[in-house]
C-alpha cells in the first residue's frame, strides 16, 4: 500500500494571482497586515516577487520593489518566498549583461528570497544558465521551469530531456508552467510520468483557470506523482489567475495527497483579501468565466485580447478570425516558440500585419527580425530558411548563447545611480527599468527618513558604497 505523501501548496496571491486578475496594482500595504496569518498557514512557500511586480511596484505603485521584498521578508519566518525570474531577461524586457543577471540573484537572495522559479520563453536553457548558476552559487533553492506549450516538437519526449537537462544544471525542483491553461488533465498525467521517469525531482505544476481545466489538471498530475500546485486564496483565484486554494486543500484532505493545511487556517486569509477584492473591484474583469476560444486557438488569454484590441484599433474586428487562422502559420515559420511574454507579442503582431497587409512577410517588426538573428535565442525547431531570408536576408544568425553578446553594465549603471542611491540595489532598478528608474529613485529623497527594515540611514542623500 503507498505511503501518505504530502502534497504541499505555493500561494501565489502576493504575485501572480494579482498579476492575472488586476494588472499587478495590489500595494504592499494591503499585504502586510496578513502575513503573519498566511505564515501560519502551512504553505510550502508564497509567491511574492518577480515577474510584473517589480515594475508594477515603481510604474503604478510608487514603491521599491526591493522594500515589498524585505518587509514581506520580516514578517514570513517559517514559509519560504518565492520569486518568478524571467533568465537572462531577469523581471525586465530584453537580455541583459551576466554581471547584472548574477548581481540581481544575488542581491534577491540576499534580501530574502528563499526559491527561485526560473523560465526562459523559448525554453532555450542557455538563457537560464547564469542565473541558475548564481542561485546554486546564493545556497537558494532552484527551480527550473518548462514553458509549457503545444506544437509538433513539443512532444513528451523533449519534455523529458529537458527536465534531465535541468537535473544535470543543479535543480532542486522542476515546475511545468502552463502559462495559458491549456495543459489537460490527461496530458498533464502522461507529462508528469515522463519527467519522473527520468529524474528523481521534486515536480510542480503551475496552470492557469482560463479554459477551466487547471483543478482537474493539478489531481491528475498530484495523482500521477507531482508534489507541489500552485493555487490562489478564493477570493483571488479562477479566471485567468489560478485554481481557489481552500478548494485545493478541501478536495485532497483526508486522502493520500493530504496537504497538511487545516481549511481553517485559511479562513482570516480569505477574509482579508476579499476586503481587498472589493478595493480593487474596478480593475476586475467583468466576466471571469471560462474562455472556449483559448481551447480552441491554443494561444494564451492575454495574447487573445491583446489581438482583439489591436484588430479594433484597426477597425478590423472582422479580421479577427483570419487572425487567428495566421497564428499557427507565424508560429512554425517561427521555429514553434512556446506563446510566452516576449514571443506571444511576437506572433500577435506579425499574424495581424499578414493579415492586414494582404501579403505574407510584407512587413516585420525590428523584434522579429531580431529574433531572426538569433537575439532571443535558439527556436525549439528550426525556423522557415525562405522566411528568413525575408526577414535578414543573408545575414547569418548568431548561434551563441545571446548574452555573450552584451558587454558588463552594472558598473556604468553604479555610475548613473551614484548622486540618488540609496542602496546597491538601485543600480539594477536602474539598468532594467532606467526611465521609470529616472524619476523614481531621485522622488524618493525627502521622503524617506529611517526605515523600519534595517537597512541604515541614507545621510544627506549620499549614495551608499556600490
Ligand atoms: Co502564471
Amino acid at each position: 500500500m503507498g505511503e501518505a505523501r504530502r502534497v504541499r501548496i505555493t500561494e501565489t496571491v502576493l504575485r501572480d494571482a494579482h498579476q492575472s486578475l488586476i494588472a499587478t496594482r495590489m500595494s504592499t500595504k494591503d499585504m502586510l497586515p496578513v502575513l503573519e496569518r498566511m505564515d501560519e498557514a502551512g504553505y510550502w512557500a508564497l509567491e511574492m516577487w518577480g515577474g510584473a511586480t517589480f515594475d508594477s511596484c515603481m510604474r503604478f505603485l510608487d514603491e521599491d520593489p526591493w522594500d515589498r521584498l524585505r518587509l514581506i521578508r520580516s514578517r514570513i519566518k517559517r514559509t519560504k518566498l518565492q520569486m518568478l525570474l524571467r533568465g537572462q531577461n531577469l523581471v525586465g524586457y530584453r537580455h541583459y549583461a551576466d554581471d547584472v543577471a548574477r548581481e540581481f540573484v544575488k542581491r534577491a537572495v540576499g534580501n530574502g528570497i528563499d526559491i527561485v522559479r526560473i523560465f526562459d520563453a523559448l525554453n532555450d536553457l542557455r538563457n537560464v544558465e547564469t542565473t541558475a548558476d548564481q542561485v546554486k552559487k546564493e545556497g537558494a533553492h532552484l527551480q527550473l521551469c518548462i514553458s509549457y506549450t503545444l506544437s509538433p516538437v513539443h512532444t513528451l519526449e523533449a519534455f523529458a530531456e529537458m527536465a534531465q537537462r535541468m537535473a544535470e544544471m543543479g535543480a532542486d525542483s522542476i515546475a511545468i508552467k502552463d502559462m495559458a491553461g491549456l495543459l489537460s488533465p490527461v496530458d498533464c498525467a502522461k507529462l508528469v510520468r515522463a519527467i519522473k521517469e527520468r529524474v528523481s525531482l521534486p515536480i510542480e505544476i503551475h496552470s492557469h483557470s482560463t479554459t477551466g481545466l487547471a483543478s482537474m489538471t493539478y489531481y491528475a498530475g498530484l495523482e500521477a506523482g507531482a508534489d507541489i500546485v500552485d493555487t490562489a486564496i478564493s477570493p483571488f483565484s479562477l479566471g485567468t489567475s489560478q485554481p481557489p486554494t481552500e478548494s485545493m486543500v478541501a478536495a485532497l484532505a483526508g486522502g493520500e495527497l493530504d496537504t497538511g493545511i487545516d481549511l481553517e487556517k485559511l479562513l482570516p486569509v480569505c477574509e482579508h483579501f476579499k476586503k481587498v477584492r472589493e478595493k480593487y473591484k474596478a480593475l476586475l474583469p467583468a466576466v471571469a468565466g471560462v474562455n472556449i476560444n483559448i481551447l480552441r486557438y491554443q494561444i494564451p488569454g492575454g495574447m487573445y485580447s491583446n489581438l482583439v484590441n489591436q484588430l479594433k484599433e484597426q477597425n478590423a474586428l472582422d479580421k479577427l478570425e483570419d487572425v487567428l487562422k495566421e497564428v499557427p502559420v507565424v508560429r512554425k515559420a517561427m521555429g514553434y516558440p512556446p506563446l510566452v511574454t516576449p514571443s506571444s507579442q511576437m506572433v500577435g503582431t506579425q499574424a495581424t500585419l499578414n493579415v492586414l497587409t494582404g501579403q505574407r512577410w510584407k512587413v516585420i517588426p525590428k523584434e522579429i527580425r531580431l529574433y531572426f538573428q538569433g537575439y532571443y535565442g535558439q527556436p525549439p525547431a528550426p525556423v522557415d530558411p525562405e522566411v528568413r531570408k525575408i526577414a535578414i536576408g543573408d545575414e547569418e544568425p548568431i548561434t551563441c548563447r545571446p548574452a555573450d553578446k552584451i558587454a558588463p553594465e552594472l558598473a556604468e549603471a553604479r555610475r548613473a545611480v551614484r548622486a540618488w542611491s540609496l542602496q546597491p540595489e538601485d543600480a539594477l532598478t536602474w539598468v532594467m527599468f532606467p526611465a521609470v528608474a529616472k524619476d523614481f529613485l531621485p522622488r524618493r529623497f525627502g521622503r524617506v527618513t529611517k526605515r523600519d527594515i534595517g537597512f541604515g540611514d541614507p545621510v544627506d542623500g549620499m549614495a551608499y558604497p556600490v
